[in-house]
């Protein structure tokens, strides 16, 4: 079995390996292909998975090669997981949008539009790529931001694409723990689109136990979503967001932290993994270690303002190992080796949710075999959650319009229509703002 990862010098890459080499049983990955675009971000990655691989004896092979045909050629698998523009783009996503005085998060509002335009040419090319050379593999998508960028290869690859994200999966566990539940026998209701969605039910052994969670205002208050939304307004939704709607609901001061903040989360990351592969041009650099202290600064100052901002403190050490390398693997051994199971994931709507057509990529449980991921039949969304996704999912539809055409206008029209841009002047100075700075952005005309 082949894996090819797209991204193959992305500093997550180790986490994928990680979770392959606790693999044994028949039908594994055997050989892993890196594609890169930067070879000395490969050599990098390269090294941490040798010491990873270390006495496993049936380590799956590593290769790596800037050439994509070649590194499609044969696969089974190819994980899509880049970053066009590098970390260098997401800080300026965030700078442009916060001197407009809006959000520039990378996934949510004006930041995800920008990263979104420049990232979803990209991501059609390669999944025309697919299509020619490796016509029967499974293409999972981490390329942020992910139901976006999923819909935007699923109208070349069809049901073949399937994006995944490990937010809702940290969610439910989290929920589940609190419940004193077992996660993985937990049922979790939970749709919407990628980054905006709601858990509207949590079922043990059949019977819902979210509502004794929202009725304890001590058991509510005592994880991460509890801290950054308040009990009072979980239980005035009757429902538990999704982390990355804490940017909607509590905008005005996520603007400001985000503002504040010393070095934002792009700015940030740009600066300690520059430090990373530069330190791995050192001969004698211990690889894993430096891999290893560096994931673990990246994953306790994750959304530290927006958890600075509602008091929130620490993260909980349980909550530090965010899992998304055990959905991709879960999701694989499903499809490869039919071991049927249930996944939140990013599909096509089909008729799941009734206020979306059917090409809209949401983020639902999926019964996944070797066919493929099918979305499970959901209750619909209440009007006020079904607004934001239909708003949403609209603006989407601009940014792949904008892809298509090269219209600026059109892109104007993406940045204006989200809820979280207040004028059309605004974005009009983001457009601007996004194509100075963005060589990737010079398409649009
Ligand atoms: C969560 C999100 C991902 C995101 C990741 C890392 O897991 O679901 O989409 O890529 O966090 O965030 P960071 O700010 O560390 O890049
Ligand atoms: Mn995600």
């Amino acid at each position: 079995m082949k894996l090819t990862i797209l991204g193959g010098g992305g500093f997550r890459v180790p986490l994928v390996y990680g979770a392959l080499l606790g693999d044994h049983a028949e039908g594994r990955v055997t050989h892993v292909v890196l594609h890169d675009l930067d070879a000395g971000r490969l050599s990098a990655v390269t090294r941490v998975l040798a010491e990873q691989a270390a006495g496993v004896p049936d380590a799956p092979e590593v290769s790596a090669t800037t050439d994509l045909d070649e590194a499609l050629t044969g696969a089974d698998f190819v994980f899509s997981a880049i970053r066009v523009g590098g970390l260098e783009g997401r800080a300026n996503d965030e700078k442009v949008a916060l001197d407009q005085g809006v959000l520039g998060q990378e996934t949510v509002g004006a930041g995800g539009i920008a990263y979104g335009l420049r990232t979803v040419p990209v991501a059609e090319d390669i999944a025309r790529r697919v299509a020619r050379v490796a016509p029967d593999a499974w293409v999972i998508n981490f390329t942020n931001p992910a139901g976006l960028v999923t819909e935007a290869m699923s109208r070349h690859l069809g049901d073949r694409v399937i994006g995944i994200c490990d937010s809702p999966v940290g969610l439910g566990r989290r929920i589940a723990r609190v419940l004193g539940a077992n996660p993985g026998e937990a049922w979790i209701d939970y749709v919407g689109l990628n980054h905006l969605g709601w858990v509207r039910g949590l079922r043990i052994n059949g019977r819902d136990e979210l509502p004794r969670l929202l009725a304890d205002p001590d058991l509510l208050g005592s994880f991460e979503e509890g801290k950054l939304f308040g009990t009072d307004w979980l239980q005035s939704l009757g429902a538990i967001p999704n982390e990355y709607l804490h940017y909607y609901y509590f905008n005005r001061e996520a603007v400001r932290a985000y503002s504040e903040a010393e070095k934002t989360r792009g700015a940030f990351l740009r600066d300690q993994q520059a430090g990373f592969y530069e330190e791995m041009k050192r001969p004698d650099a211990a690889a894993l270690t430096a891999w290893d202290r560096t994931r673990a600064e990246r994953e306790a100052t994750y959304m530290a303002e927006a958890r600075e901002t509602a008091g929130a403190g620490e993260r909980d050490a349980d909550d530090l190992s965010g899992g998304y390398e055990k959905v991709a693997l879960a999701l694989m051994r499903a499809i490869a080796r039919d071991e049927r199971t249930t996944l939140i994931l990013n599909v096509r709507n089909r008729g799941t949710l009734s206020v979306l057509d059917a090409e809209a990529v949401i983020e639902v449980p999926c019964l996944v075999d070797a066919n493929g991921a099918h979305p499970v039949a959901v209750d619909p969304l209440p009007d006020h959650a079904s607004g934001l996704v239909c708003s949403v999912k609209a603006v989407e539809r601009e940014v792949l319009a904008a892809a298509g055409s090269g219209s600026r206008a059109t892109a104007v029209k993406a940045f204006a229509l989200h809820p979280l841009v207040d004028s059309v002047n605004v974005a009009r100075r983001l457009v601007d703002g996004y194509t100075a700075v963005h060589p990737g952005l010079a398409y649009l005309k």
